[in-house]
């Protein structure tokens, strides 16, 4: 198939490897895993999450990147060669992908905007302490302030656009490449010292000993929504870099590297919160300010926590960055592609649009803290909205098109590389989650979660 736009391309086996684990490890893994699976009761909502990332994520991550790297494209343009002529508008999912794309992003940037802003405290020091009031008033102080927030957010989207003007190869992967090994070391580091800490037993009882009595319906949809955003699935993401991946490839090997490397890096994360969170009296389910307030008085404990607290949030914002780049990518390949923008164009109008958009969710806590919708104000409507709607609905509708439209002939080529790779059993095994127990589960999961049923 020809392609009139020349595209990027993700260069070495390693750098594909690198970037597809960028885009998953993030604030999911250091912030929204340790606070969910605290506000939730812990090592029962860990268990469900565990099988939804198996039953679930594993498959739906790689029919998207099968599709993207089949169809060399963008979403909307790779559902569109992939469906056979005169079927439904498939295209549509790829729409509804860059809807989610811009809803997630605004809350996403104004959490990154946070974890800037203490790479900042940190150096100044003013956090470094184990007592809860001083860490949480720090927090509080931060997003209860208008100004800071919208500034930090858009220095952010400014930043990710940056990177993104410099394009796919030396952009993204050469970025996160450098960056990813160096997060895992720090964490390590950080649960080592959280483990010898006073409580450290209560804390790990909490993430590993289940307590089912926490569970429902509402609590297993947050668990799968949080697969799914964890994997950056069901709108697009994996599809994207898919279409950045090199034909040799092994799919399913690098799709349960990175699910497992991901998984790796939220467990530290976990190991380093919660001991912490039972020695020092915080409190399990504070939210989205749990590792904000966590993480300072683990340094707390040890020689040089300073400098080290500083390397943990520039890593942090590194992660971050790689998350965001992912999720950027998709309107702006989007933007490029379909619209014939260029990508300095379609960069600048992304960034803009969020400046505007996002800005509802940096001023949350400030000025407009009493604006509410359904319920919610801006930064958890569209967290909800899109983990817990858009990315299982788009879950739905990938399996069902790789499952039912796109067909386990097409599938089974894309996916053994041509016949290169012996991999018939994953094949079929993938391909029968796909077609039958994926969107039948995920649907169940979102009904009743919903209360819909
Ligand atoms: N997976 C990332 C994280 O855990 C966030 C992310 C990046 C994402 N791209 C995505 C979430 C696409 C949903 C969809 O931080």
């Amino acid at each position: 198939m020809s392609n009139t736009i020349k595209r990027g391309g993700f260069s070495s086996s390693f750098g594909v490897l690198a970037a597809t684990l960028g885009s998953a490890v993030g604030l999911g893994n250091i912030w929204k895993f340790p606070y969910l699976t605290g506000a939730n009761g812990g090592a029962g909502f860990l268990l469900i999450y565990l099988l939804a990332t198996l039953v679930i994520g594993l498959p739906v991550m790689i029919a998207e990147i099968t599709m993207g790297r089949t169809a060399k494209a963008n979403p909307i343009t790779a559902l569109q060669k992939l469906s056979p002529k005169k079927s439904l508008p498939w295209w549509l999912v790829g729409v509804a992908g860059m809807v989610a794309a811009f809803l997630i992003l605004s809350f996403y940037s104004e959490v990154v905007a946070w974890v800037f802003a203490y790479v900042v405290k940190a150096i100044g020091g003013s956090i470094l302490s184990s007592d809860r009031h001083v860490t949480e008033s720090a927090f509080s102080t931060l997003i209860s302030d208008p100004v800071q927030s919208l500034l930090w957010q858009w220095g952010v989207l400014a930043f990710i656009g940056g990177i993104l003007l410099m394009g796919v190869t030396k952009g993204i992967e050469g970025i996160t490449k450098k960056l990813m090994p160096v997060l895992f070391l720090l964490l390590m580091l950080l649960c080592a010292v959280s483990l010898s800490l006073d409580k450290a037993a209560d804390g790990l009882a909490f993430l590993f000993r289940p307590d089912f009595s926490k569970i429902s319906a509402g609590v297993i949809l947050t668990a799968m929504g949080l697969a799914f955003f964890k994997l950056s699935l069901g709108m697009g993401t994996m599809m994207t870099y898919g279409s950045y991946f090199r034909d040799d490839q092994n799919i399913p090997a690098t799709t349960l590297r990175v699910m497992l490397a991901d998984l790796f890096v939220s467990m530290l994360a976990g190991i380093a919160i919660f001991p912490a969170v039972f020695t020092f009296g915080f409190e399990p389910a504070a939210g989205p300010a749990l590792v904000f307030i966590t993480i300072p008085a683990v340094f707390s404990q040890i020689p040089g926590g300073q400098l080290l607290m500083i390397a943990f949030f520039v890593l942090a914002s590194v992660a971050a960055t790689g998350a965001m780049l992912s999720l950027m990518e998709v309107p702006v390949v989007i933007l490029h592609e379909r619209l014939g923008m260029s990508r300095p164009k379609a960069t600048l109008v992304t960034i803009a649009t969020l400046m505007v958009l996002g800005s509802s969710c940096a001023l949350t806590n400030s000025t407009l803290a009493s604006f509410k919708l359904f319920g919610m104000n801006m930064f958890d409507l569209f967290d909800f909205a899109s983990s817990n709607v858009l990315l299982p609905l788009g879950g739905i509708l990938l399996a069902v098109f790789v499952g039912w439209v796109w067909g386990k002939d097409k599938f089974q080529q894309a996916l053994s590389n041509q016949g290169a790779l012996r991999n018939h059993v994953t094949v079929s095994a993938v391909f029968f989650l796909l077609r039958y127990v994926s969107p039948l589960l995920i649907l169940a999961v979102m009904l009743k979660g919903l209360g819909l049923f």
